[in-house]
């Protein structure tokens, strides 16, 4: 029997990606559940049965490049192809996708995901369950009544040597700001066994660095009570095999020393904490409904900078929030000299549906916001010219991520994950996957260049 037939005969999709590590991992587990239930992957929308969108909705800009891209497909549907939306823009919109993009049959946020297999029959079965008549508009949004995570039996890693496994799912914050919590859910946790499984599973494939995600990796609780966020860390990076372990993000309200404590024992645990402060003004913070003032923030930063180790930390930083003054911004500038991060990701305060802060008045004028980002940009870029500076003659290990071939650069990430570009002479060429030592020869703001050593 010939496998071309077979493969023609066979249901397609596509499936695009927008927004954060927890969507990217959220992809592959619905790619291997799809898979699961006979579908093909396929590489461009031309080919797909089903197109797919995992949409993020953190800022309005996200939300705006999902319904442009839905618009621009929407003259495939004459082709019988279907459409369908998942993730945060899915729950956040709900059936009001269906009215706007008309050729969507399908809507799914993230806390359904469990259920998609029962979603694809209905879909294939080509009506919707309660009136065979309508078009077919199918729906997922159980929203923040979920208490069960997603797992799947098959997760289509896209990468064969560092691997994500989502540890907690949902949010039960509430920043002020913030879709999340009422886009993914209610916190839930995995079973620190269930983890641990993967964990293991993923090393005899041949994994060796594990990524542990969650919206707030560090609030995890073990269902059955075995394993705090810190023992669970250590654990996993005493699976054998592995040989290192990321987590992110962790909010500062629940970082512990503990955390800490666990990195100094496990070296497996690379030296990089992301912890997003959004603001350096006790006010704002207050505002923003985080949960822990300037001080405290800073208590947590002291513990990381007393580690055996030397930690590399980043944050996230938000400007432009509704009633920061020129004096609450300046506190996030001199923030940022106070603990000297590596890496700030920055953003616009962008007003999102449903939160409180939508509310708030002295919203400040999209002008002002940009220049605050850009003055809060050019100071962090000479924070990170003299921070990466550092690294000039030392000598770091880098997991081999690929080469670019235009430049004939090997591209390393360091345990601080910093990017570590590096030449290799002649014969003694490393492979992708495998660990380097390499001599750091000069520097960037963003990343460092160096020479393989052996
Ligand atoms: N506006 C701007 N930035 C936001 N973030 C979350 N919500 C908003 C918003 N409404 C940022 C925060 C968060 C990161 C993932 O995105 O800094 O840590
Ligand atoms: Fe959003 Fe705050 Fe939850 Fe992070 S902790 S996902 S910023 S609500």
């Amino acid at each position: 029997m010939c496998g071309v037939g077979e493969q023609s005969a066979q249901k397609t999709f596509y499936l695009e990606t927008f927004g954060c590590q927890m969507n990217v991992h959220d992809s592959e587990k619905v790619v291997g559940t799809l898979v699961q239930e006979g579908y093909r992957q396929v590489e461009t929308v031309e080919q797909a049965d089903l197109i797919l969108y995992n949409t993020c909705s953190i800022r309005d800009k996200a939300e705006q490049k999902v319904f442009h891209r839905l618009a621009d497909f929407k003259k495939l549907q004459a082709q019988g192809k279907k459409f369908g939306v998942l993730g945060c823009v899915a729950q956040q919109e709900g059936e009001k996708i269906f009215e706007r993009a008309p050729h969507v049959s399908l809507v799914c946020g993230s806390a359904s995901y469990r259920n998609l297999p029962s979603m694809l029959v209905q879909l294939e079965a080509g009506k919707s369950p309660a009136a065979a008549t309508t078009p077919v508009r199918i729906t997922g949004l159980d929203d923040r009544q979920t208490e069960e995570c997603f797992e799947t039996e098959f997760t289509a890693r896209t990468n064969p040597h560092r691997g994500y496994i989502t540890i907690i799912e949902g949010c039960d914050k509430f920043c002020a700001y913030c879709v999340v919590p009422f886009t993914r859910g209610r916190e839930r946790s995995r079973t620190s066994e269930s983890v641990l499984v993967e964990a293991r599973q993923m090393a005899e494939m041949g994994y060796t660095e594990i990524q542990l995600l969650g919206q707030n990796v560090n609030s995890y609780r073990d269902p059955t009570g075995k394993k705090s966020f810190a023992e669970l860390l250590a654990a996993v990076g005493e699976v054998c095999g592995i040989r290192r372990v990321r987590f992110t993000t962790s909010h500062p309200r629940d970082f512990g020393r503990d955390i800490i404590e666990a990195i100094d024992a496990v070296p497996t645990l690379c030296d990089h904490v992301h912890l997003p402060v959004q603001s350096g003004s006790t006010r704002i913070l207050e505002a923003m409904q985080r949960l822990y003032a300037r001080d405290e923030y800073m208590e947590r930063i002291a513990w990381i900078k007393a580690a055996k180790r030397e930690i590399s930390i980043t944050t996230d930083v938000i400007v432009g929030f509704p009633g920061e003054t020129e004096s609450d911004f300046s506190e996030t500038l001199n923030l940022l000299d106070e603990v000297g991060y590596d890496g700030v990701f920055s953003f616009k305060y962008s007003a999102r549906p449903n939160t409180p802060a939508l509310n708030l008045d002295d919203a400040i004028p999209e002008e002002e916001k940009s220049r605050r980002l850009e003055v809060l940009m050019a100071k962090q870029r000479e924070i990170q010219i003299s921070r990466y500076k550092k690294y000039v003659g030392q000598r770091c290990e880098v997991m081999v991520e690929g080469k670019n071939p235009a430049r004939g650069q090997w591209i390393g990430r360091t345990s601080q994950n910093k990017t570590l570009n590096f030449t290799a002479g002649g014969s003694q060429q490393p492979t992708v996957g495998s660990y380097a030592p390499v001599l750091v020869t000069a520097s960037f703001p963003n990343s460092l260049v160096g020479e393989l050593v052996m």
